[in-house]
């Protein structure tokens, strides 16, 4: 079985992928909605969070943990992996892959204010991509606007228009950098037009996680649901979000 946790919904964009990847593998999937946003949260108690999920998912046995959280990634990546027994992938790394397959030199990372004040995703695009170019933007009225299921309409479309204010005019890539931003695509690709390319990092971390567990994990493709915030909520936002990211839902 699979362990993935993020703060709340935005996880969900890498459970599909993992889903389109691997249908038949069992996956646990956790939302700390009891502290989400993360985003807004000061390093120290972001570390002692992931200290603590990555704990609890090893103690469901998981066999892997197929990270969705950036911001959770980016606090390991400034102070170090707490002790897990579980392999952890981690999506920051998968970045780096997608951006390097991409071939951009000139690159975007729309994050938390936390992951932007870690300066995680620059320190490691630059490590491993020769020459590149990074400006890291924070973006925290997104993930509120994620949770709250108002993806579609003008608040959404003005929310990401601001953000995409403060990017460069000649990027060639834009990351998302938080795993809520993804459902938001049709307003990125409106505001910053055909020319800048949408890199999800979730597309890499399924495919590594295929690498890792093998192409057909046994399994019969369940998902379990755990949320540390209001279970009734969450179980109809779950199901409104694979929907819309065209993945049913576990029985
Ligand atoms: N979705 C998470 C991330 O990828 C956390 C967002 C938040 O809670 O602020 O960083």
């Amino acid at each position: 079985m699979i362990g993935c946790f993020d703060s709340g919904l935005g996880g969900l964009t890498v459970l599909a992928r993992l889903r389109q990847r691997l249908p038949a593998v069992d996956a646990l999937f956790f939302a700390d909605q009891a502290h989400v946003p993360y985003g807004d949260r000061p390093h120290a108690e972001l570390l002692e969070l992931l200290r603590k999920n990555l704990a609890w998912l090893n103690a469901q046995a998981v066999d892997a943990i197929v990270m969705a959280c950036n911001t959770s990634c980016a606090i390991a990546e400034r102070y170090g992996w707490p002790p897990s027994r579980a392999p952890i992938i981690d999506l920051i790394q998968s970045a780096a892959v997608a951006v390097e397959m991409a071939g951009s030199k000139r690159v975007g990372v729309i994050a938390t204010a936390a992951t932007v004040g870690a300066g995680s995703y620059g320190r490691t695009l630059r490590a491993q991509i020769p020459g590149i170019d990074v400006v890291e933007v924070a973006a925290p009225a997104l993930v509120p606007l994620v949770e709250a299921g108002r993806i579609e309409g003008r608040d959404a479309r003005a929310a990401v228009a601001e953000v995409c204010a403060h990017l460069p005019l000649d990027l060639e890539s834009l990351v998302y950098g938080c795993t809520h931003y993804p459902v938001l695509e049709p307003h990125f690709a409106a505001v910053l037009g055909a020319g800048v390319a949408l890199i999800d990092p979730a597309v890499v971390q399924a495919e590594r996680a295929a690498e890792m567990l093998g192409d057909a994990p046994a399994g019969t493709g369940r998902t379990t649901f755990v949320t540390s915030g209001d279970e009734r909520a969450f179980r109809s936002s779950v199901d409104r979000m694979l929907s819309a990211l065209s993945v049913t839902a576990a029985p």
